[in-house]
């Protein structure tokens, strides 16, 4: 991958004007950031573009553009018909070009090898797209190849790794994820340690941390701040200082944390939770050791949720900027979008409790028809599955009407189901098909756009699909 990596940077030596294009998600925005960066450094022109996903239209459209174009954390999907590009992506790639598009308007290309050319992905190279490096991590190993002046962007690579949950499966990062963070350490830009796994372990007051706490949920104390504030006390801990301002983590002393993770893990056992959920209460954690401690950017997780915040409101340039450095009006803008981005959150969970879930076959389902924003069904639909507001046993499809009348598909598993066989891509990409759709992701995450009434279809091929991998 180096080697490719090595080859695609002296490609962009050579070229002057490019369009990055990216994805809108944090591990997307990222990316992006780290090809424009990349670009900036060697003063060249570039512009950067967000989009939800990748389609043939918009495709042919930026084929028209005439300047490079670097796509990052999207275009795997698409390489087949992308012709001459750099893709720097992590999503299960589609090479051949079928033989009756072969001369189509997009399909430039004939072979594997020119496809593969300037593309640098971790399936190529039989590496997992889902743990061993992301979007922004492939377009870092580029940045690095580039100049090795490059390696502070090894901060945000790490960002974009956690933001699509690289660490999920054992707790940590693994395969060329750590080979980033060990750049990013010798630069003095990342450190890791072993801490509570919670959201808001940098920046929330203590007792709210464990009030939001939602994957999984503490019984008695999730949603009830009361509860919150009465187990700390019980166990010992002042909430606030000698100043009289509330406490976060960051501020407890080593024995305090000791009793407040004891003190919950307890609590989880008492629950009936096994021991690899009590186990997940810890996890390694990443630090961007330049950012300031207290804030949102120098937690990995809480800085990749601002950058979701902005992206998936259609605000990828915001995340961009404050990427780029922006302290000042881009960083308060992300922050007030963070906080919108909680609310719509918390309201639309209210709704799909409301709603409810629903089983069918071997896999369940939500509706959010006009009331939930696509670009967050599969943040909600993760979210249900992880905090048992769904059955932690199948996968988890969620619906919602597009602005264009279609409707988006979003797919989530857990890493046990995976281990079972469960392909979700592979599910997305064949049942879009079938519906005269398209889709793609990864085994454990996946999307998808189908038509409108197709909805049952889709449930009934998925539900057969999921049956079929899981018994191999
Ligand atoms: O498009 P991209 O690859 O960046 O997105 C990956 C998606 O997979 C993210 O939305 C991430 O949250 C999701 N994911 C997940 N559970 C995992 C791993 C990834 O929901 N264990
Ligand atoms: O949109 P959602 O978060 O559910 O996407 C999950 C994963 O599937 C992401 O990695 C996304 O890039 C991918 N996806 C895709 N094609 C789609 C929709 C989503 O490859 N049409
Ligand atoms: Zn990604």
């Amino acid at each position: 991958m180096w080697k490719r990596a090595e080859k695609i940077a002296e490609r962009i030596r050579k070229e002057d004007d490019f369009l990055v294009v990216t994805h809108i998600d944090a591990d997307g925005i990222t990316a992006g950031s780290i090809a424009a960066e990349t670009l900036k450094n060697l003063d060249k022109d570039f512009e950067i573009r967000f989009l939800k996903q990748l389609d043939p239209l918009t495709l042919q459209a930026l084929k028209e553009d005439g300047r490079l174009l670097w796509f990052t954390d999207l275009g795997s999907g698409m390489a087949n018909v992308i012709g001459d590009a750099i893709i720097t992506d992590h999503h299960e790639p589609v090479l051949d070009v079928p033989l009756e598009k072969r001369g189509d308007i997009l399909a430039y290309t004939d072979t594997v090898e020119k496809v593969t050319e300037y593309h640098l992905n971790p399936h190529l190279f039989g590496l997992n797209g889902s743990t061993d490096i992301s979007g922004a991590g492939t377009a870092f190993m580029v940045a690095y190849s580039v100049s090795k002046d490059n390696a502070y962007l090894s901060a945000l690579a790490i960002v974009g790794a956690v933001g699509d949950m690289q660490a999920l499966k054992t707790g940590r990062l693994e395969g060329l994820n750590r080979e980033i963070l060990d750049i990013g350490k010798k630069a003095g830009v990342l450190e890791w340690k072993m801490d509570i796994s919670l959201y808001g372990r940098e920046t929330r007051e203590l007792h709210r941390m464990l009030q939001y706490a939602s994957e999984p949920p503490f019984p008695g104390i999730t949603g009830d701040e009361e509860a919150a504030i009465a187990f700390l006390l019980e166990i010992g801990i002042d909430l606030k200082d000698e100043r009289g301002e509330w406490r976060r983590w960051g501020d407890l002393a080593d024995w305090e944390r000791k009793r407040v993770i004891n003190g919950l893990m307890n609590l989880m056992l008492d629950s009936g939770y096994d021991a690899r959920d009590v186990q997940s209460l810890i996890s390694e954690v990443y630090l961007l050791t330049k950012e300031e401690e207290g804030t949102v950017l120098h937690d990995a997780n809480e800085f990749s949720t601002l950058l979701n915040s902005c992206g998936r409101y259609g605000f990828g340039d915001v995340g961009y900027r404050v990427c780029a450095g922006d302290r000042g009006e881009y960083l308060k803008k992300a922050l007030d979008l963070l906080q919108g981005h909680r609310r719509v959150l918390v309201e639309m969970l209210g709704f799909i409790q409301d709603g409810g879930i629903r089983e069918y076959g071997s896999i369940q389902y939500f509706h959010g028809g006009d009331s939930i924003p696509e670009e967050i069904t599969g943040t909600l639909a993760g979210m249900a599955l992880s905090s048992g507001m769904a059955a932690s046993d199948r996968p988890i499809f969620a619906f919602t009407t597009k602005d264009d009348g279609n409707i988006k598909v979003s797919g989530r598993a857990t890493q046990s189901m995976v281990n079972k066989g469960l392909r979700l891509d592979e599910i997305m990409n064949r049942a879009a098909e079938q519906l005269g759709g398209a889709g793609g992701g990864h085994d454990i995450a996946a999307g998808a756009t189908i038509p409108a009434g197709k909805e049952e279809e889709f449930l009934k091929i998925a539900d057969e699909m999921v049956r079929s991998q899981m018994k191999k």
